[in-house]
């Protein structure tokens, strides 16, 4: 009798997508190929099978609207950020794209330039400022940013049951001269979630789950390709060792200390406070998706 060998079973698997739609057969193909390669290349034994559907079915139990811990594993695998890299090959001069991250919330109000976004007090007040430009220099107006960060407790609004919903997040639109501004917080360090299977995974590999200090931004503009991206403090811990590996060394930015005095503090600043500049370039194409006041900026221009 002949026997059936590992490599058989690969190739029975991948030839039954032979009759699925192109691009699928293709990712499903490769995934067969690259699967069994990887049991094949470790060994795997049925134990360690078991762990791994264990902690997939542990992945999917802890995951609902406010935790995404499908999004972690591919972030702690660095899989967020070789899938951006890849699909957002960016020309030189244009800001970097970096990961959305498990935290990000459609619909934040939208609010008036120089606005605060934080709904209580907490943290040192941040001046988040600059202007959105195209990578041939031309101011952009009425591009949209979308602002999202964490508090000094660490957390964003999403893993705090007692935070207003609105809490360190909203929309900005930017002037006719392309500048933007909005007052938040000096972010800090935090852990991404590590009481569920990702952080049990980091801990039995002898890996911390801190991120460095930063602000998430997505920027929208009519005729220009939606960026996502990150504020990193220059001087914040852990951007050595990001554990999703986001850091990109161009999104670095200064945060200057700034005295009450200051002529520029903002009306509602008390204490000292910072101030941040960030201006974003973005690359002509074709948004995402289409965005709130999108059409509607097309008609009234
Ligand atoms: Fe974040």
């Amino acid at each position: 009798m002949l026997r059936t060998t590992p490599e058989e079973i690969t190739e029975r698997v991948v030839a039954s997508f032979e009759t699925a739609p192109e691009r699928l057969r293709e990712i499903m193909g490769a995934l067969v190929r690259h699967l069994h390669a990887f049991a094949a290349d470790v060994a795997l034994t049925p134990e360690e099978w078991s762990a791994a559907i264990a902690s997939l079915t542990a992945t999917g139990r802890i995951t609902d609207e406010r935790r995404q811990e499908f999004i972690l594993w591919s972030d702690a695998l660095g899989l967020s950020m070789f899938v951006d890299a890849i699909a957002h090959d960016l020309p030189v001069g244009a800001t970097e794209s970096t990961v959305l991250g498990p935290f990000f919330v459609p619909n934040s109000p939208l609010r008036e330039y120089g606005a605060g976004i934080a709904a209580r007090a907490g943290g040192d007040p941040a001046w988040v400022y600059g202007r959105v430009r195209s990578i041939d220099g031309q101011p952009i107006a009425d591009a949209e940013l979308d602002v999202w960060q964490n508090g000094d407790d660490r957390l964003y609004a999403v893993q705090s049951p007692d935070a207003p919903e609105e809490h360190l997040r909203g929309r900005f639109k930017t002037r006719a001269d392309g500048t933007y501004a909005f007052l938040g917080v000096r972010p800090v360090p935090y852990q991404i979630p590590s009481d569920g299977p990702v952080g049990r995974m980091l801990a039995a590999c002898g890996r911390h789950s801190w991120r460095p200090a930063h602000i998430h931004l997505i920027v929208r503009a009519t005729g220009y390709r939606t960026l996502t991206t990150h504020v990193f403090d220059s001087t914040s811990e852990y951007l050595d060792s990001d554990a999703v590996f986001a850091v990109k060394p161009s999104l670095l930015r200064t945060f200057v200390a700034r005295r009450p005095d200051d002529p520029e503090t903002p009306a509602a600043v008390e204490g000292v406070w910072y101030s941040v500049e960030n201006d974003l370039v973005l690359t002509p194409g074709e948004p995402d998706e289409p965005f709130e006041g999108d059409a509607i900026d097309q008609d009234t221009r």
